[in-house]
């Protein structure tokens, strides 16, 4: 029997995977929360296969005993592409991974082009390979490593305003390739970039690209998978303070406190 305050723990390298929990706390609104970054280990992109997939697992252990959670809910695609099967293999409970949209942004294309922006660990990723083998055979999906886009979304969560050409860099990484001016959707394949979307669509915009263009990111899927996961579980009666935990200096994370709190993640902890 799962108790109440049994909570979801919600892990990101940094501050990315608040983009998955704002979807999660939509569909489960009472779900106590524990969210955890690694910004010991921040960015998971520019790291090896084997350091990531350490780190994942260890941390993960150590954040699994402290809490005892329902469910883990892995908010980072680096992380995922990498590592789900070890934690998978090595946790006691339900993990749930994210991994680049491919499926439904084959699904919409019209052009038949997609975009598919991450960090460089998650573009070249094996696992990737098979996302598109499996389910945009015929399509032609181009790649960009973008990993200015994750320190972007990191400081606009501080409340800073990170500089355009940031975004113009990144949307060019993509259109400028063969084939990329036709690009009508872009999977946003790391879970930071749904936070900066709206400089993301200025600078396609401005690129020229397609009117129709849309972003397309993994968020809505993984709130229907853990409401799955968990239908039939108790929560408590009304919304509990969310915790956040750091591997890095709680006084780090001071210029986050206000953004933190909209997610209602108010207990700063460091683990
Ligand atoms: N948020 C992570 C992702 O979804 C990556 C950030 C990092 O490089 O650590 O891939």
């Amino acid at each position: 029997m799962i108790a109440p305050d049994a909570p979801i723990l919600v892990f990101d390298s940094g501050i990315g995977g608040l983009s998955v929990l704002a979807k999660i706390h939509k569909a489960l609104p009472q779900a106590p929360i524990v969210y955890s970054a690694d910004y010991a280990g921040l960015p998971y992109g520019e790291k090896s296969e084997i350091e990531v997939a350490t780190r994942v697992c260890a941390f993960l252990g150590r954040l699994s005993e402290r809490y005892r959670p329902r469910l883990v809910v892995i908010a980072c695609n680096t992380a995922s592409t990498i590592a789900l099967a070890h934690a998978r293999a090595v946790l006691g409970v339900p993990v749930v991974g994210t991994v680049p949209a491919i499926k439904p942004a084959a699904e919409q294309t019209q052009s038949g082009v997609i975009g598919l922006l991450g960090t460089k660990a998650t573009i070249r990723q094996a696992y990737v390979d098979r996302l598109a083998a499996e389910h945009a055979e015929g399509k032609l999906l181009l790649r960009h490593g973008a990993p200015e886009l994750v320190a972007a979304a990191e400081a606009r969560l501080r409340g800073e305003t990170p500089d355009r050409d940031i975004f113009t860099t990144a949307i060019a990484g993509l259109a400028n390739q063969a084939g990329g001016q036709r690009i009508d959707r872009i999977i946003l394949g790391c879970t930071h970039f749904p936070l900066v979307e709206a400089e993301l669509a200025e600078a396609a915009t401005a690129a020229g690209l397609d009117a129709h263009l849309r972003f397309v990111d993994g968020s809505d899927g993984i709130a229907r998978r853990v409401s799955y996961l968990t239908d039939g579980q108790s929560w408590p009666d009304h919304p509990v303070e969310g915790i956040f935990v750091t591997t890095g200096p709680v006084e780090q994370i001071a210029p986050y406190r206000p953004a933190l709190s909209r997610y209602n993640l108010t207990r700063i902890m460091s683990l």
